[in-house]
């Protein structure tokens, strides 16, 4: 199964991702953490996209999309995935389709994962990531419960810089919602839920 997840920042994509990849082995491909490993590893990439994503923007797309192109050339990738984080706007998009043509694949769902932006504002504020695998939880985890590795708190999980990529969010991404539904792909899902009960859905609506 191939699926890609839309949604604003913190709506939970990589928290049901993360429950999906454990469960049915899908290879998780997010742009957000390929990018924060290229800016750990501080590559010419990393270099490059640090600030636009502090500030809340985009990266361009050239530095984004070569990445997907190589991720999904990956094996894991070949046996089923979940793009999350891509594509943030029409032009991703499309290459991504075209993409995924000249692979002979198709996309199976296009899910949204949706909430509303002052759960968003709160939820993002008080998250921690892991350093080392990029798992997410509330603040008051200390140690990340998959690796052990520290939790922190992203330098774009800041107020002023939410309140961008909520923006940007609005503005480029949001209207892929309308591009899947008429590609008759689009399912929905109320995010504003326990997670478990979200996550109960998101595989009912995937078949699972
Ligand atoms: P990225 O890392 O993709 O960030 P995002 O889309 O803003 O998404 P988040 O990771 O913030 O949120 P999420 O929906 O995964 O929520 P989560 O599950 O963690 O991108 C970061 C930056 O990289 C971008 O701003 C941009 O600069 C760049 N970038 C990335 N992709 C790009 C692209 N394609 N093109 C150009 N630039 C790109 O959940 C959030 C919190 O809520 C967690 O603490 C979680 O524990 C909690 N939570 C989750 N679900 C629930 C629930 N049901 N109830 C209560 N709490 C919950």
């Amino acid at each position: 199964m191939n699926i890609v997840l839309l949604g604003a920042p913190g709506a939970g994509k990589g928290t049901q991702a993360q429950r999906l990849v454990a469960e049915y082995g899908l290879a998780h491909i997010s742009t957000g953490d390929l990018l924060r490993a290229a800016v750990k590893a501080q590559s010419k990439l990393g270099k490059e996209a640090k600030g636009y994503m502090d500030a809340g923007r985009l990266v361009p797309d050239k530095l984004v999309i070569n990445l997907v192109k190589e991720r999904l050339q990956e094996d894991d990738a070949k046996r089923g995935f979940i793009l999350d984080g891509f594509p943030r706007n029409s032009q991703q998009a499309v290459v991504l389709d075209s993409e995924l043509k000249d692979m002979g694949i198709d996309l199976d769902v296009a899910l949204l994962v949706d909430v509303r932006p002052e759960v968003i504002i709160n939820r993002l504020s008080s998250r921690r990531t892991c350093r080392e695998c990029g798992y997410t939880a509330q603040a008051g985890v200390d140690a990340c419960p998959r690796c052990g590795g520290e939790m922190y708190q992203r330098d774009d999980d800041k107020p002023e810089t939410i309140a961008q990529r909520l923006e940007t969010y609005g503005n480029k991404t949001a209207p892929l919602v309308e591009y899947y539904a008429g590609h008759g792909i689009l399912k929905q899902v109320d995010g504003d839920r326990d997670v478990n009960e979200v996550y109960a859905d998101v595989k009912s609506l995937l078949g699972l």
